[in-house]
């Protein structure tokens, strides 16, 4: 369970509104989450120029990269009290189970990403949750949308993030709006699921299951897709949406470096390309310059890894790539030791880039996700 060190959760402090949508209701809540992190300290501060982030990026990108090590020091507690934006939506029809999912979201997005399209939208998972009887949490991550935006430095890191994610799962755990949940599953995309990665490395079984979507593990972290998302000062890139965000928090340049990191030409709508431009959000340098990827030692729970064959920000663009004899998505059961081989799966959507959500695949990827949990 979820270390008792950790600050008990706080109460809630504001029902800003009550939703009906399509096979159920949800309700919006702002939720003061208290964590200790063992945060990194990393020796830089904040860029006083789109020059000095754009040399970070060559210098983490080159093939003789030595960044991380110049610029990781030692640990750094990070205790603090967030305001995180959630919205819990609870059908109207539950399953036997009681599940609940957990959605964590990935950088250059908020939680919008899991409603994408809203009522009717056949990118919408949040829809296709309720449609099979589970309730789901979304949430913005510290960072982004409704939530805190803390030091994109010192503060808003993995570590930070994990606990946020640990006391989250604690609250589905203890009854939330009085409903009882009896299993708790977490979804990630991308860097969500890096951050579930480490939520159950660290708690080991918090979570009764695990669905990675957008992420393999395989031979380390994509640098070069970095230059392809052409990491940009957030507040110079858009001044009216990120204006008030400090020169930490970083976007993707315009909609070409989107779609290089995100999309798979061929595979989307260009009107949903433009919408998830319209949308983006940001990551912090402390995010994207200090990953962790340790493996889950105590997880023993099933794990669905589901990421697109055309996925450039973790396979270069082609999933299917070997590593160590099976492909790259198959190959993230190396972080996850303790998982029997028959609890892992894996399902590599076709013609599909990054944004696994954002592609006319989604719908059937929606149904092998909840095909997968029904059959739990
Ligand atoms: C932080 O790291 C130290 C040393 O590795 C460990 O003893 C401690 O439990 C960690 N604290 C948290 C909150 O994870
Ligand atoms: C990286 O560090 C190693 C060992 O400290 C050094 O030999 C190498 O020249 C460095 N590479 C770069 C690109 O700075
Ligand atoms: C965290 O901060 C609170 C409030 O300032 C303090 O009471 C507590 O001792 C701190 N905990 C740690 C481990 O630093």
């Amino acid at each position: 369970m979820v270390s008792s060190r950790l600050a008990s959760l706080a109460f809630l402090i504001s029902v800003t509104v009550v939703n009906a949508v399509s096979n159920g209701h949800c309700t919006e809540t702002i939720l003061p989450l208290s964590i200790i992190a063992n945060n990194t300290e990393i020796k830089l501060s904040a860029p006083r120029s789109q020059m000095e982030v754009s040399d970070l990026v060559t210098r983490i990108s080159s093939l003789t990269s030595n960044l991380t090590s110049e610029i990781v020091g030692g640990p750094r507690v990070n205790n603090a009290t967030y305001r995180i934006w959630t919205q819990l939506c609870v059908p109207t029809k539950p399953d036997a189970s009681k599940t609940v999912e957990l959605a964590v979201h990935g950088a250059g997005f908020d939680h919008s990403y899991w409603n994408f399209g809203g009522d009717g939208s056949k990118y919408n998972y949040v829809e296709a949750v309720l449609k099979a009887g589970h309730s789901i949490l979304i949430y913005d991550r510290l960072g982004t949308g409704q939530s805190d935006k803390p030091d994109g430095i010192t503060e808003v890191q993995s570590p930070t993030e994990i606990e946020i994610a640990a006391q989250l799962v604690k609250y589905l755990r203890g009854s939330p709006k009085g409903n009882q949940f009896k299993r708790v599953i977490g979804i990630g995309h991308s860097f969500g699921s890096a951050t579930l990665l480490g939520l159950v490395s660290k708690y080991g079984d918090v979570l009764d299951a695990t669905i990675l979507t957008g992420f393999a593990v395989a031979g380390g972290i994509n640098y070069i897709s970095y230059p392809a998302i052409g990491w940009t000062i957030a507040s110079v890139q858009n001044p009216k949406r990120f204006g008030a965000l400090p020169s930490s928090y970083v976007v993707s340049e315009g909609v070409s470096n989107s779609q290089h990191f995100f999309f798979h030409y061929g595979g989307y709508e260009t009107a949903i390309l433009n919408a998830a431009e319209a949308m983006k959000s940001t990551a912090t340098l402390g995010e994207l310059f200090v990953q962790l990827g340790a493996p889950a030692l105590s997880y023993t729970k099933p794990v669905f890894v589901v990421t697109g064959d055309k996925d450039f920000a973790v396979c270069t663009g082609n999933c299917y790539q070997k590593f160590n004899g099976v492909n790259i998505v198959e190959a993230t059961k190396q972080v996850f030791p303790a998982v029997a081989a028959d609890k892992f799966s894996t399902w590599i959507p076709a013609t599909t880039g990054h944004a696994t959500n954002l592609h006319l695949s989604a719908p059937e990827t929606y149904g092998k996700i909840q095909e997968w949990i029904g059959k739990l």
